[in-house]
């Protein structure tokens, strides 16, 4: 485990709890997608599910879980961690592509990929495509996070890849989005994030599509910790991502260590200082309660501004 992901020896010390809240950024858009649709309960299977961080999220927001594995070391520490008596959590050490073979048809709620696809040879991606889309019940959400840098060397990014897994006749994309990786999962410079929806051979209905519009507000709060995280990032920080507070941030803006010298960056930069500035004004992100406290004492969108200005000089 260590020879690959070095960094989950810690993430496998952490308390159950403690990992619940440790979910990939967009697997809580699924779960908004499928409640949006009144889907509260239902299975969902986690392909790749690694230490299960989302495994663990999404059974303790009550949805069964069908963890898959097939790096027994990984799956060993995975079903450790889990314990006994976890109802909704079933880990298999299995290829993935066995699982969803097995699963009745029409049978799933919600699909995660994490990180797991790119594992799978491209000659083999559309089958094992075919077979997801087979088994998910309309309406069924579909998460995919996947490297822009194609692991396997052989195919191309994102058009391209989808098209190596999905023929998308009976899937509708709700969202997409490319983003510099602050992820520790997936070796590359830049990620993809879709979300898909089976479709039930009608259009979602206006009352979900209205659901699914008002929770692009709850994902603009995520592209705002991103962007503070990617702020980290360019400064030359350690991935301190979700746990900086606003004021680690602006003392970060305020010095600009070597800023200037790194004229590649600097587009990107201001393109993430615009984000936060934007996400800010138009959101009480009530719901980062550190920000919140923060933002009291102080005048963040001035000094982000500044930031900016300093930027373009
Ligand atoms: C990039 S990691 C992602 C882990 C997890 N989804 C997360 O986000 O934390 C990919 C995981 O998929 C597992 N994996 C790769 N190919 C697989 C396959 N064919 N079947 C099941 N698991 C697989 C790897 O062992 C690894 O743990």
């Amino acid at each position: 485990m260590e020879k690959y992901f070095p960094e989950w020896v810690a993430e496998a010390e952490l308390t159950l709890e403690q990992a619940s809240e440790r979910q990939s950024d967009y697997v809580e858009l699924m779960a908004d997608f499928l409640r949006a649709q009144g889907i509260t309960t239902g299975k969902i299977i986690d392909a790749g599910a690694g230490l299960g961080r989302n495994t663990i999220y999404c059974a303790k927001k009550g949805y069964s879980v069908t963890a898959v594995e097939n790096d027994s070391t990984i799956a060993a520490a995975l079903k450790a961690r889990i314990g006994e008596g976890r109802g909704n959590i079933d880990v298999q050490q299995q290829p993935i592509e066995d699982v969803v073979a097995s699963v009745p048809g029409g049978s799933l709620d919600g699909y995660i990929d994490y990180g797991t696809s790119s594992y799978i040879p491209v000659a083999q991606r559309r089958a094992y495509g075919a077979s997801i889309e087979q088994k998910l019940k309309p309406g069924a959400i579909v998460i995919l996070h996947f490297p822009d840098i194609p692991a396997t060397r052989d195919d191309n990014a994102y058009p391209g890849y989808l098209d190596t897994l999905f023929d998308l006749h009976d899937l509708e994309i709700l969202f997409s989005r490319i983003e510099s990786n602050h992820n520790r999962t997936v070796k590359a410079d830049r990620v993809w994030t879709i979300a898909l929806r089976k479709t039930d051979g009608a259009i979602a209905t206006s009352e979900v599509l209205q659901k699914m519009v008002a929770l692009r507000v709850e994902e603009s709060k995520q592209r705002f910790m991103m962007a503070l995280s990617q702020l980290w990032v360019f400064l030359g920080m350690k991935d301190v991502g979700q746990t900086s507070t606003v004021q680690e941030v602006l003392a970060c803006i305020n010095t600009f260590p070597g800023v200037d010298e790194k004229e590649k960056q600097k587009s990107e930069m201001q393109e993430y200082f615009q984000i936060v500035a934007e996400v800010y004004s138009s959101n009480p992100l009530s719901r980062f309660d550190f920000i919140a406290q923060s933002l009291e004492q102080i005048d963040i969108e001035s000094r982000v501004q500044r930031g900016i200005q300093r930027l373009q000089s």
